[in-house]
């Protein structure tokens, strides 16, 4: 490609260290796409002849189809995926292929490419987190009014209903995809034109090729063109925390399927045995979700790093952008996906989880909360007596409802026979009624709301 100012060629360690095909041959379609626009607005603009036109446009064609049936001959002298199409089509087609890179480098090339590949995941990510949302509100209607224990420090905190607990993920994965969706728009012009650094001296026209590769515009500065990967950065940080939202998942579900809680049952899809123990079921999925998260994490770290100390405009340490960004995105889209299958297909154990409800006093709350509303204690003086009451029960190895009235008299004479009422834990869960509470009904509500919203978006 520069032979013209070399005598030598470069040393096989040379070659390994600049080569990045075997990596960023997965820009191939995004490479084609952008060469096509390219070719065409040089017609329209008068740099190219309609013919060299249009024996590029059908050589670029006949490239991809090669690489599509796996007939590329793949050569780490070849550096990259530019340079590979490029040779190719100068193959082909023969001198209409050299003028191709007219008005052009693979500066803005690569800019190019890597800003519709990051499109590309955005959209495909955001199809698997809505699918995700279907399976987690699938499972929340169908347990609306399932009872289980609520957690503040994983100890039993006031009961809630499982229908509840997973919408919590239906908000969360909702900012996630409207993370990437703000990234996308921030995401969506166009370098192409940025030339090397400067721009061009040829007539060009980037409002054509931006529109044609379906950017909303050219991107106002060459040098920033060129230069930025904080399309890249904001992928990776909504995918960072996303990953973080499914590794909490993921734990639950550790947690929820161990026998010790046993409140839910991974289908065999999702389960793994034990070659030792016969009796194991072993959630890997949701572990390795959990696990997995390290990488995407790593990634978004690794090129911030990359990025940071770099003069403008190019340098090639931005060649390091791409494979962590490549290893993120296969992460998080089966990570979503194997998320979304645990999800559908787990079972509930709703006894156990009533049952487990109901340890560790969890309608306490409940019992200072009536005080407050029928002796007007302030609520100060009914967390004090109920922390009596409570200390009484555990005294008795008892429940909170298994005191006798005379027993709760002892601490508080008032007390009248209607705070039994309060003490279970259905009760408990239906009062919880203010906006996003946990009462069925407000759940409903909720699940209601995001049925409607998730049905009116258009479907890519
Ligand atoms: N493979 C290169 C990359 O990924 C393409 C751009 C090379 N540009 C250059 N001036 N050497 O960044």
């Amino acid at each position: 490609m520069w032979g013209g100012r070399f005598s030598d060629g470069p040393d096989a360690l040379m070659t390994a260290i600049n080569a990045s095909i075997d990596f960023d041959r997965r820009l191939y379609a995004q490479d084609i796409a952008g060469s096509l626009a390219h070719a065409s607005m040089l017609v329209e603009a008068g740099i190219l002849t309609r013919a060299d036109g249009a024996a590029i446009a059908r050589g670029l064609k006949q490239v991809e189809g090669e690489i599509e049936a796996g007939k590329m001959a793949w050569d780490p002298a070849l550096e990259d995926i530019h340079m590979h199409v490029e040779t190719r089509l100068k193959q082909i087609v023969g001198d209409a292929g050299g003028r191709l890179h007219t008005a052009r480098s693979r500066n803005d090339q690569v800019a190019v490419d890597f800003r519709l590949w990051v499109r590309d995941a955005i959209d495909r990510l955001d199809a698997g987190l809505k699918a995700l949302q279907q399976a987690l509100l699938d499972q929340a209607e169908k347990h609306a009014g399932t009872i289980m224990p609520g957690f503040t420090h994983l100890q039993a905190a006031q009961p809630v209903t499982f229908g509840h607990h997973l919408m919590a993920y239906v908000e969360m994965t909702a900012r996630d995809r409207s993370r990437l969706i703000d990234a996308r728009k921030r995401l969506n012009e166009s370098p192409l034109g940025a030339a090397a650094l400067a721009g061009t001296s040829f007539p060009i026209d980037r409002h054509m090729t931006a529109k044609a590769l379906g950017f909303t515009a050219p991107m106002a500065n060459s040098l920033d063109a060129v230069s930025d990967r904080d399309f890249a950065l904001e992928y990776l940080s909504a995918g960072a925390i996303l990953a973080t939202h499914l590794s909490r998942l993921a734990e639950e579900i550790v947690l929820w399927s161990s026998a010790q809680f046993g409140f839910v049952r991974l289908a065999d899809k999702f389960t793994t045995g034990s070659s030792i123990m016969p009796q194991k079921r072993n959630p890997d999925a949701a572990e390795l979700v959990r696990g997995k998260t390290g990488r995407v994490i790593g990634s978004l770290n690794t090129l911030l790093v990359v990025i940071k100390g770099l003069p403008l405009a190019y340098g090639k340490d931005m060649q390091e952008d791409k494979e962590p960004l490549f290893d993120a995105a296969d992460t998080l889209e089966l990570c979503v996906a194997a998320t979304t299958g645990m999800i559908a297909d787990m079972t509930a154990d709703t006894a156990r989880m009533y049952a487990a409800a109901g340890l560790g006093y969890a309608t306490a709350t409940d019992l200072a909360d009536w005080l407050v509303r029928k002796l007007n204690l302030p609520f100060r003086d009914a967390h004090h007596v109920t922390g009596a009451l409570v200390k009484l029960a555990e005294g008795r190895k008892c429940g909170l409802e298994e005191l006798s009235l005379a027993d709760l008299r002892t601490i508080e004479p008032r007390i009248t026979a209607d705070v039994l009422s309060v003490l279970g834990v259905d009760r408990s869960v239906a009062s919880r009624t203010s906006y996003g509470g946990t009462a069925p009904r407000e759940v409903k509500k909720q699940i209601a709301r995001w049925r409607r919203q998730l049905g009116k978006e258009k479907t890519s």
